[in-house]
């Protein structure tokens, strides 16, 4: 199918309540960011929006039941990189990135962090580094399952450094953040969005951030290039995405509405102090977002590939 043709097809919507799909734990990054935006988005549908959670696999349990819901404008799902990650990763995903869904438009691009528990001995990036060159075997690096984007983070950490770390998957990187304050793991890499409290509040320990510029709601730290892994620079883009067949009308309206939560004033400020912002007017668009995901699955395949990372 390729998306409804009619003039009316989705001119009433929306007439029951939104599913926004967040393929991660509640209270996490994805979870932060998708809450952040339904209620403008709601507001500018005239229509209720529903967060529903529906975690496991790196977000690929999720992304699968979105694939498979009615294309109906109902059942929409907010995911990030690790759609473009995820296909090298899964021998049998069950949904293709591009086949089987609708780009809606892309949200934000977060800055990544890499924080430990508090009383973890390395003090610096440079320090980190040493650290787990010698202690390996011991080190755990916690993450949101294969595919998530802290994990995609750590992928990339191990191979700047040439350590292979002992991994602790979690469902979302919130569960893993409660973790890492309360001491069971030692370190993660992680999205502003949800260590940004932590961090100032001085409750982790933070190293670096994995943009080549410093993040502004986080001005004393250190990039990951200033701390001496330049090759290790990844941000966590967001799209939205709705199954395939959908009616275009349809996704027009949630790519306007999309486009109406990210220059409301409360989003933008609320990105800000979280260390990110929406993305410009022109990116929350279908085709925009389809050229990024294409983009990005490139991109990706050849990183994992070169890695020789494979979850099944
Ligand atoms: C989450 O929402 O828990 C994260 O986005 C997980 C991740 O990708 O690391």
């Amino acid at each position: 199918t390729g998306g409804g043709t009619t003039a009316a097809a989705g001119a009433g919507y929306p007439e029951q309540n939104i599913t926004i799909v967040v393929p991660f734990s509640a209270g996490g990054p994805t979870d932060t960011v998708t809450r952040l935006i339904a209620t403008p988005m709601a507001a500018k549908l005239g229509g209720k929006i529903v967060v529903q959670n529906v975690e496991g696999a790196g977000g690929t349990v999720g992304a699968g039941e979105v694939s498979r819901a009615e294309a109906d404008g109902y059942t929409v799902l907010m995911h990030h990189i690790g759609m473009s990650t995820a296909p090298a990763l899964y021998q049998n995903l069950g949904y293709q990135p591009v086949e089987s869904f609708e780009t809606i438009g892309l949200v934000t691009e977060v800055p990544m962090t890499i924080v430990a528990r508090k009383d973890f001995e390395p003090k610096t990036l440079q320090e980190l580094v040493t650290y787990v060159k010698a202690n390996s075997g011991k080190v755990t690096l916690a993450n949101a399952g294969i595919g998530a984007a802290s994990h995609l983070c750590g992928l990339l950490f191990q191979s700047a450094t040439g350590v292979k770390l002992q991994e602790v998957p979690y469902e979302g990187t919130g569960p893993a953040l409660t973790d890492l304050v309360g001491g069971q793991v030692d370190f993660m890499c992680d999205q502003t969005t949800n260590t940004s409290g932590q961090i100032t509040a001085g409750e982790v320990k933070a190293y670096a951030v994995t943009t080549p510029e410093r993040v502004k709601s986080l001005p004393d730290l250190p990039t990951t290039t200033e701390g001496g892994l330049p090759d290790l620079k990844v941000s966590v883009w967001h799209g939205l995405y709705a199954p395939k067949g959908t009616p275009k009308e349809v996704v027009q309206k949630l790519s306007e509405a999309l486009q109406a939560a990210l220059v409301d004033q409360k989003v933008i400020d609320q990105m800000a102090k979280l260390g990110t912002a929406p993305v410009p007017a022109a990116d929350a668009t279908p085709q925009a977002h389809l050229t990024k995901l294409q983009e990005q699955l490139g991109t990706w395949a050849k990183v994992i590939a070169d890695a020789g990372v494979k979850a099944s």
